[in-house]
């Protein structure tokens, strides 16, 4: 029986979510996505409009089908958590169900069950600042919406996972050593993510035979990288000094992924996997 999977923060054909999604999809997965309640509108007109077509083309020569494409805002748990002005706002009162608990449940009233669960997003609204200039509402907002928002798309899809079934998201780096930069507390927000990723994989792993991983990237040229403003400089950086001297490529990291949902990494859990052509292994620059 072929796998179903989940993923959340696809919102065009740049990011990482879009290429794990076609890996899992070359793979023989079913492809359900998650996508930003401001960015759905465009995220599906482009889809049916088939402006992403050469995008979708997978190595079969098939074309990645995404089943279903919900909305959804990972800051939002519940109904019961969403502000008058948001509930209000034009584009996010188009959509609805877009909170993660509903969410899960109209994936669950849709589909039942999935395998592979994905968290493919971040957000900081003070990520250009330093860290020593970041409000402590900027520093928060990064938190929730970059690392309580995988806790809380697992709590919620784990009731709905089967037993065996794989959940990863995206970490940078940044957690570990300090890339000046990556700053409003993204740095922070990824080494929250990271240890979250341990103690996940123990409570998941215990409750549903569930693993838990995180792939920590090199830097690709994404809609959310170049809202940071350094991703140039961090690619050529990579290039020049990292153990391999090539750009890194979304399907590399695709690849990645769907390795570790397959049953080939049936014993791998609570880890980071680097997949960054080495260069977290270099102590400097060269
Ligand atoms: P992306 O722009 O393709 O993906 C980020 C997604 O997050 C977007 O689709 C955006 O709409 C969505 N998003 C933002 N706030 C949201 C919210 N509240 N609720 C739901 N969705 C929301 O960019 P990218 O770079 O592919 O990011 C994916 C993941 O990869 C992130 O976790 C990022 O930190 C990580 N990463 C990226 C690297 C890079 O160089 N691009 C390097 C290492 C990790």
């Amino acid at each position: 029986k072929g796998k179903r999977a989940f993923i959340a923060g696809v919102a065009d054909d740049n990011g990482y979510g879009w290429a794990i999604a076609k890996s899992l999809a070359a793979a023989g997965a079913e492809i359900l996505v998650g996508t930003w309640v401001p960015a759905l509108n465009i995220f599906e007109s482009s889809l049916r409009r088939g402006k992403f077509d050469e995008s979708r083309v997978l190595p079969d020569g098939s074309l990645m089908e995404i089943t279903k494409v919900y909305a959804m805002d990972a800051v939002y748990d519940s109904p019961e958590d969403v502000p008058e002005d948001v509930k209000t706002n034009k584009r996010y009162a188009g959509s609805t169900k877009w909170t993660v608990q509903e969410l899960a449940e109209s994936v669950q009233k849709d589909f039942g069950t999935i395998d592979i669960l994905v968290h493919s997003l971040a957000n900081g609204p003070e990520v250009t600042k330093p860290l020593l200039e970041t409000s402590r509402y900027g520093y928060l907002a990064a938190l929730s919406a970059s690392s309580y928002s995988y806790v809380s798309l697992l709590k919620h899809f784990l009731p709905i996972m089967n037993p065996g079934g794989s959940s990863i998201s995206l970490t940078y780096i940044a957690s570990e050593r300090i890339i000046p930069g990556y700053g409003g507390g993204m740095s922070s927000a990824k080494a929250a993510l990271e240890s979250d990723t341990r103690v996940l994989a123990f409570e998941a792993g215990r409750k549903k035979r569930v693993r838990v991983n995180t792939i920590s990237a090199g830097p690709l040229r994404s809609r959310a990288a170049k809202a940071i403003g350094f991703i140039d400089m961090m690619i050529d950086y990579s290039s020049a000094n990292a153990p391999l001297q090539k750009e890194l490529t979304a399907e590399e990291v695709g690849n990645a992924a769907a390795f570790l949902s397959s049953p080939l990494a049936s014993a791998i859990t609570g880890t980071i996997l680097y997949v960054d052509n080495g260069l977290n292994a270099m102590g400097v620059g060269v």
